[in-house]
């Protein structure tokens, strides 16, 4: 056998272990085999390749071993970086760190493009879709590249998570797919340099609009589409270098990341062409103003206590707030202790709570809350009305009325845990700030409900000392 046959064996076992790994991974209990399969088959990829390279290279050949020691040397120091990342990386800063791999993916598509474009020894019966493929590959790197960068910005709290509305927006998306297409001719008829720069330009900046233009609610689709784009663009990387693993795999990530992203888009009850497209069809928001709303009633932690003890039914929301207090251990044990005095007490989980699909489902079973009292958003809804006090912990968008009442909320539509309906409800917070949409919160102006000022763990704390 071929040492080229041996590689393309050994890359239809990692493909395969990169299907087994995305099925692991689409369930919890099957999710670290899921994990797993992934290293295993990315480790045979790598040995696959290197392997490959020096055997066709050479044994004896300086420029082979040359090209062996910078490769080992990137990548000890690629995963050196990647390793102490990963270790302290906090679980409400995953989203922006998964934000940050996307860009790389970006920047490695448009330098293999441009690689590409120098490189002189295509057939000349592949030359125009060679050409195609690099500027194909430049400008889904370059989108990618940048539209990541923004989104780590953004989720990181360094840029505002309101939508940028620069008038026209809609034709300079437009504009600049249009545009490609007709430079992408161009190139292929004229393979002029000043072109790759031209296009490169264009994908920088239209990824930089299409996220910057897209507000904070709807984050999640947008990190879930930039997942999808990283793959595309590894496929394009993987047509230049004639690497039929890297295709596979960039199409088995851009195809889940657009599965997961149309899911996400319904869940939210969002267009999909709406968010791929920067927002298109959104108007600028108006965020409700504060004054217009009217006051708000605070409480403290020993009235909260009384209530509770006088409940019959309790339900906890929890938010991103209380990943950023680490209050789900005092929550979980509030919920015991009430149990214990016979108060029915139930979770109702957003599907978007926190930053993470299933943050808080996590943090709840770290803190070791039975699953059976943990309800998905449609399973508690209902409910809602007759419970005698909702505790919203660190949660404010996905609690938030304006989205089911006022058309002209920018998070009009997106589907909400209805606690208002509830008898009390009390919000955990520290201040009146809006939550990560940036819209005010009419929730705390309502006359059932009081906040709860201060950090969720320390005032979850106080009430278990009542109690
Ligand atoms: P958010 O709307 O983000 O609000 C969280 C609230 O927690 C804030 O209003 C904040 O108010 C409060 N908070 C922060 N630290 C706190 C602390 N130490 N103690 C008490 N409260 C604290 O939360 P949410 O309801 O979970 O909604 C999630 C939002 O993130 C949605 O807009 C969603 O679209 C977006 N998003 C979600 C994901 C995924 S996949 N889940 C990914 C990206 C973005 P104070 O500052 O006043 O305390």
């Amino acid at each position: 056998m071929t040492a080229e046959a041996l590689a393309g064996a050994a890359y239809l076992v990692a493909a395969l272990l990169f299907i087994l790994s995305l099925a692991g991974l689409s369930k919890h209990e099957t999710s670290r085999g899921g994990v797993n399969f992934g290293i295993a088959g990315m480790a045979l990829a790598i040995v696959a390749t290197v392997w490959m390279m020096v055997v066709e290279g050479g044994f004896d050949s300086p420029e082979v071993m040359t090209g062996l020691a910078i490769m080992v040397g990137a990548m000890v120091i690629g995963a050196a970086i990647g390793l102490w990342r990963a270790r302290v990386v906090e679980m409400t800063g995953m989203p922006e760190l998964i934000a940050l791999l996307h860009s790389f993916v970006g920047a490695a598509a448009v330098l293999v493009g441009w690689n590409g474009a120098f490189d002189d020894a295509v057939p000349a019966a592949l030359v125009d879709i060679h050409h195609a493929e690099v500027f194909i590959g430049v400008f889904i790197g370059g989108v990618t590249l940048t539209g990541s960068i923004v989104a780590f910005l953004k989720l990181s709290g360094r840029m505002s998570s309101k939508p940028l509305v620069l008038p026209g927006k809609n034709i300079l998306n437009i504009g600049a797919l249009v545009l490609f297409i007709a430079l992408t001719v161009w190139y292929v008829i004229t393979p002029a340099l000043w072109l790759l720069v031209l296009v490169t330009a264009l994908a920088l900046a239209l990824g930089w609009h299409l996220v910057a233009s897209i507000g904070g609610g709807d984050m999640p689709v947008v990190v879930s589409m930039l997942n999808s784009y990283s793959g595309w663009a590894a496929a394009a990387a993987g047509f230049l270098l004639n690497n039929d693993l890297l295709i596979i795999t960039g199409a088995l990530v851009g195809s889940s990341g657009a599965y997961l992203s149309y899911i996400m888009c319904k869940a939210m009850n969002r267009s999909f062409f709406s968010v791929i497209a920067g927002g298109f069809g959104i108007e600028a928001p108006k965020s409700g103003d504060e004054e217009e709303m009217g006051e708000h009633r605070e409480v403290d932690a020993a009235t909260v206590a009384e209530m509770l003890a006088n409940a019959s039914s309790v339900v906890i929301t929890p938010g991103y707030g209380m990943a950023v207090a680490q209050a789900q251990h005092g929550v979980a044990d509030l919920a015991r202790r009430l149990r214990e005095r016979g108060v029915e007490v139930r979770f109702g989980v957003h599907p978007v709570a926190g930053r993470l699909p299933g943050h808080m489902n996590v943090l709840l079973a770290e803190a070791k809350v039975p699953y059976d009292i943990v309800l998905e958003m449609d399973e508690i809804n209902d409910d809602l009305a007759s419970t005698s006090v909702v505790l919203v912990i660190g949660a404010n968008d996905t609690v938030n009325p304006a989205a089911a009442e006022d058309p002209s909320s920018p998070i009009a539509g997106m589907p909400v845990l209805r606690v208002w309906e509830a008898e009390n409800v009390i919000v955990f917070k520290r201040s009146m700030a809006s939550g990560y949409a940036g819209v005010q919160n009419p929730l705390f102006f309502r006359e059932n409900a009081q906040m709860l000022f201060g950090d969720a763990k320390d005032r979850v704390e106080d009430i278990l000392k009542v109690l």
